[in-house]
């Protein structure tokens, strides 16, 4: 795919006033309950840092999982595997997994049951944009930044082949 141009689809003041809100929910929820974030790279990096910075709750400890796919094409194929797993213990923890965005689904599908199997007290997912039109898994996204109908973005963390992710706001990439 060839850059033609990028279009502006969630400015920094849309984005910073979201993440503000989804604090805001994030802290109601939890309480005083201590909590476990857990951000998704590489993608989630950006919004991982704004929006732990936005909760008011002391006792919040952080991590993070770096996961690869292949087989991306196909569903029935597709494997998710771990190239880093997080280093806390999450048996009878509150975990929060924070990712950039939900597309079909599959990442956060593998992501959950893992962290299912270890025991954690209760697991939430938050996303930056829920993109729906090629779900394939049924994912319940808690906390949802946007939700997106079509088209790939970069900006704010994500990226098209590793560029773009240091980009202020989200862009949607316009092909030539
Ligand atoms: P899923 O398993 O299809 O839900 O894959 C989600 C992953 O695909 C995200 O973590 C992103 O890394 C990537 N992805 C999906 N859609 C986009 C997009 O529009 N822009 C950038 N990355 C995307
Ligand atoms: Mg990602």
């Amino acid at each position: 795919m060839k850059v033609k141009e990028l279009k502006i689809v969630f400015s920094e003041e849309q984005i910073r006033r979201r993440v503000a809100e989804l604090a805001a929910e994030i802290d109601a929820l939890y309480g005083d309950e201590p909590l476990v974030a857990v951000c998704v790279l590489k993608g989630a990096c950006i919004f991982f840092a704004d929006l732990v910075r936005a909760l008011k709750k002391p006792n919040i400890e952080l991590d993070f999982v770096r996961l690869s796919s292949y087989g991306m094409e196909d569903a029935s194929t597709r494997t998710v595997t771990f190239k880093k797993d997080v280093d806390i213990a999450l048996q009878g923890r509150h975990v929060l997994i924070v990712e950039d965005i939900i597309d079909t689904g599959h990442t956060m599908d593998f992501l959950l049951r893992q962290f299912a199997a270890r025991g954690a007290k209760s697991l939430r997912l938050a996303a930056l944009v829920d993109k729906r039109e090629r779900r394939e898994v049924d994912v319940t996204t808690d906390f949802a930044g946007f939700a997106l109908d079509t088209g790939f973005i970069v900006g704010y963390g994500l990226d098209y082949a590793e560029r773009y992710r240091q980009l202020p706001a989200v862009y949607e990439i316009i092909p030539e």
